[in-house]
């Protein structure tokens, strides 16, 4: 098997690294800068060599490199730069994400195709539809990174270990993300528990604002996204058949078809094994709404190109 990664900037090197330091398989990084990816791989195999890891990262500026490719990580675009919002990035980067799936259709069409590229949503629309698919196939990752905030603040509120806290976020990968407080839990008992609701509510927020903090910090989330990638691949290669919120082709399944959103779903070797409808209350069901309308337009512009 291979896991190819288009797009070798940090978040495609973490994307390598993490996948490397579990040894989930062999991976090739692309870019189309020169020398790039190859010295990304070089410096990734002299770390997995002295841990004793045999994963193998190769270097490449060539798409025809990833035929026959496992998995593919489609990471290649512009990031936010501080004060940008992830929708800011639509023009810029369908225009990258259409070029690349189209390569990655003529190169490895039985691939199963990983997205990163914001904004996240809209984009694993574009890939789905240009790659043409199936929609199993074609994956977003975006909840996936946002729960790992939610967890880090649940943790520094509760006092719990990272290991006890089970956390859900759905919806938009952007300004409507919905982190679920009511499925999210610490050792399977609800956070409501532990904390109070203000303070329930200041996580809820600070979970949605906090990858701008980073970026305006340190220019660029990093280690999060690719660990939350690394997470889903490990989840489909070993058949784990872990629940994971990504984004994913709704064909009717919350009332919604045609588009792309973060719901929660089975991962396996088979992709999105199954979507899982949850029942949402009044409020959970407005804000997952408002993400709706949101990737909607976005799509929209989209088609109108
Ligand atoms: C983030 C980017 C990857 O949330 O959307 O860090």
């Amino acid at each position: 098997m291979t896991i190819t990664i288009v797009g070798s900037g940090k978040v495609g090197a973490a994307v390598a690294l993490n996948c490397g330091l579990r040894e989930l398989d062999d991976i090739l990084l692309l870019d189309v800068i020169d020398g790039l990816p190859q010295g990304e791989a070089m410096d990734i195999n002299h770390q997995l060599s002295e841990l004793g890891l045999d994963s193998q990262i190769k270097g490449s500026n060539s798409y025809e490199e990833m035929k026959n490719s496992d998995f593919i990580v489609l990471v290649a675009g512009m990031g936010r730069k501080p004060g940008m919002t992830r929708m800011d990035l639509l023009n810029k980067n369908a225009s990258i994400v259409k070029d690349v799936a189209t390569q990655i259709s003529k190169h490895a069409n039985n691939a199963t195709l990983v997205v990163v590229t914001n904004p996240l949503d809209p984009m694993t629309y574009l890939a789905l539809k240009t790659t043409k698919f199936n929609k199993n196939k074609v994956i977003g990752m975006g909840g996936m990174l946002d729960l790992s905030r939610f967890k880090s603040y649940i943790h520094d509120a509760s006092g719990c270990s990272r290991a006890s806290i089970q956390a859900m976020v759905i919806s938009e990968h952007g300004e409507n993300m919905l982190p679920l407080i009511r499925f999210s839990s610490i050792g399977g008992i609800p956070i409501s528990e532990f904390l109070s609701k203000e303070k329930t509510q200041e996580i809820f927020d600070k979970t949605k604002k906090v990858a701008a903090e980073v970026i305006a910090l340190k220019g660029a989330t990093v280690y999060a996204p690719g660990n939350a990638v690394a997470t889903m691949i490990e989840s489909m290669i070993k058949n784990k058949k872990e629940v994971i919120p990504v984004s994913a082709y709704l064909d009717g399944e919350y009332g919604i078809s045609d588009l792309c959103i973060g719901v929660p779903v089975v991962l396996g070797s088979n992709g999105i094994e199954k979507i899982i409808e949850l029942e949402l209350n009044e409020y959970e069901r407005k804000t997952f709404d408002l993400g709706v309308t949101s990737v909607r337009e976005a799509i929209n512009l989209i088609n109108q190109k």
